[in-house]
């Protein structure tokens, strides 16, 4: 669990997969900017090729937001004006913790990744 923070002027996170399957949002502010931007894969069984849905969810105080965070590709747009917080509840299964061996000195130390992260 974390909680993170988009300051004004700026605050977003980039495009990226979550390495854990089940990600739960709880959003501590309400935004008019910076939407969370969603690319979720779809398919049916009466369409030959698949598609991707885009999304766009502006954060409302209280709500939350639950996605496979492993399939669906995400980033933050920027703030401008406004601040934004979100907890972040990362669900691991016990048979799958697999995270990028400099994934927590990314995320927690802002250290660059030496390979391309998810
Ligand atoms: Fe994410």
């Amino acid at each position: 669990m974390n909680i993170k923070a988009y300051p004004a002027g700026g605050g977003t996170l980039g495009l990226h997969y979550d390495t854990n399957g089940i990600t739960v949002l709880l959003f501590l502010t309400t935004n008019k900017e910076a939407p969370l931007r969603m690319q979720i894969e779809r398919s049916h069984p009466s369409k030959k090729e698949s598609w991707i849905e885009h999304r766009h969810i502006h954060a409302c105080k209280g709500s939350l937001l639950v996605m496979q965070g492993r399939k669906v590709l995400h980033d933050s747009e920027p703030t401008i004006s406004e601040q934004k917080f979100s907890v972040v509840y990362n669900y691991y299964e016990r048979h799958d913790t697999y995270r990028h061996e400099d994934f927590d000195d990314f995320v927690y130390y802002g250290a660059k990744p030496n390979r391309l992260m998810q």
